[in-house]
């Protein structure tokens, strides 16, 4: 039970950690993408950079959302005719074209087949022409003749954009592999998936850009000098923007990911709903981010400010789910809870055995006159069960 608890706990902090990394990653598709994140290329969203189910969830059709996935094409497979005959050795496949997304493995099987009696041949390659970060493993599944491997290729991640030399990041480049002593190879061809596709979503002059920009990935790109998340803002005349002023910390999101830097201030994202709203300096506030009661956002009783309810009066809580009113605590014989409990959020919490809305009633209470008719009998004529004591 504690296992399965912490497991759960886990899977939970990993997703959250992974749903900070996409919203970081949020400033173009190329880096959503490399954070293992999907991306949303709809002019209209307002949340571009998440895990797929997230961005479904924020409207986002599935036609719009680019997640590439990993692939392995099989380019040559010949059988060959008779290995005997022609070469002391066959590989199956001979040729194979790998896209890679990185931090994912993508995995084939490999035959060596021998037509002699010759000892295993261990593969060999020359991985000095691929990225750095590109791994080939292999583990065998079958010893013996034919050899049976399993060939395992996983890039940790995308290659660094050097400034200078526009070097290509995505390839493909070519491995050989080679068993020792031989000359016949497989020949792997590795594409990494780094850069977004966005042929397929290019708009030029487009509306969604003010007429001053092109849609590339639903973000606009936008011409000389006109600048903002719609081309909306003329750099002619505009004193240059002061982007490091719009973040919170040295190494935080411009306007924390929710808005648009514009001389030194964040202009804040808008939200399909317009009653929710971000704010602060940094945008780094919403008024719909606060916890819930019944299903509504701060019980209803009060206003979300950054995070935290700040509740009407005569209401209090985390949740502004408490009412400090405590007339509907109030006994007939004007105490609270009958004097015999603790009015909390409006309610008696009524000391056993009492109960009630006010704690007056007490079904299983021995009978009053009963439990000190010995003490009346006593005090009144010095008789009965007590006299003595
Ligand atoms: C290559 O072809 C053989 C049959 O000739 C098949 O068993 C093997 O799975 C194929 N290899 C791959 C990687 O598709
Ligand atoms: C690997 O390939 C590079 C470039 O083709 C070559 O310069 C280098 O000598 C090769 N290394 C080995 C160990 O074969
Ligand atoms: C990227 O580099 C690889 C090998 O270095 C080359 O084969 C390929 O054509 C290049 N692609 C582009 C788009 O320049
Ligand atoms: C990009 O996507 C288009 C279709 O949207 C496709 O025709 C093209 O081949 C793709 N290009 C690359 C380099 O994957
Ligand atoms: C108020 O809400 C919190 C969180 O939802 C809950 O734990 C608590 O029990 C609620 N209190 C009352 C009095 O409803």
């Amino acid at each position: 039970m504690v296992v399965k608890l912490l497991f759960l706990w886990l899977l939970f902090c990993l997703s959250w950690a992974q749903e900070q990394r996409c919203l970081q990653s949020a400033s173009s598709c190329d880096e959503c993408i490399q954070a293992g994140c999907a991306w949303c290329n709809s002019p209209q969203a307002h949340i571009r950079c998440a895990t797929t189910e997230k961005l479904r969830s924020t409207g986002c059709h599935g036609r719009h959302i680019y997640n590439p996935s990993g692939s392995i094409q099989v380019v040559k497979n010949d059988s060959g005719a008779d290995p005997a005959d022609a070469e002391p050795l066959l590989l199956q496949p001979q040729e194979v074209s790998l896209h890679l997304r990185p931090g994912v493995r993508e995995s084939f099987p490999l035959t060596i087949s021998k037509a002699t009696d010759h000892p295993t041949p261990e593969p060999i390659m020359n991985l000095s022409n691929v990225p750095a970060g590109v791994q080939v493993t292999f583990s065998s599944i079958t010893k013996g003749n034919p050899q049976l491997l399993q060939v395992s290729v996983e890039a940790a991640q995308c290659p660094r954009k050097s400034g200078a030399s526009n070097q290509n990041r995505t390839g493909p480049w070519s491995i050989l592999i080679t068993p020792r002593g031989f000359s016949v190879s497989l020949k792997l061809e590795i594409t990494l998936l780094c850069e977004c596709n966005c042929t397929g979503s290019h708009e030029e002059n487009s509306p969604a850009c003010s007429h001053h920009g092109t849609v590339v990935c639903g973000q606009c790109e936008c011409y000389v000098p006109y600048f903002g998340k719609q081309c909306q803002m003329n750099g002619d005349f505009i004193s240059p923007q002061y982007e490091d002023l719009c973040r919170m910390g040295p190494n935080a999101p411009v306007c924390s990911g929710r808005g648009i830097c514009v001389e030194g201030f964040c202009e804040c994202n808008r939200r399909a709903d317009p009653n929710e709203m971000y704010s602060g300096r940094y945008c780094e506030c919403s008024n719909f981010d606060c916890p819930h009661h019944n299903n509504r956002l701060c019980g209803g009783n009060g206003r979300c400010a950054c995070g935290r309810c700040v509740c009407n009066s005569e209401w209090i809580g985390s949740a502004c789910n408490c009412s400090t009113e405590t007339a509907s605590c109030m006994a007939k014989n004007q105490m609270l809870c009958n004097g015999r409990g603790v009015c909390e959020c409006g309610k008696c919490h009524c000391m056993p055995p009492h109960v009630g809305a006010t704690c007056e009633e007490c079904p299983d209470c021995v009978d009053v006159c009963q439990d000190h008719a010995a003490c009346m009998e006593c005090r009144a004529f010095r008789t009965g069960a007590k006299k003595d004591t």
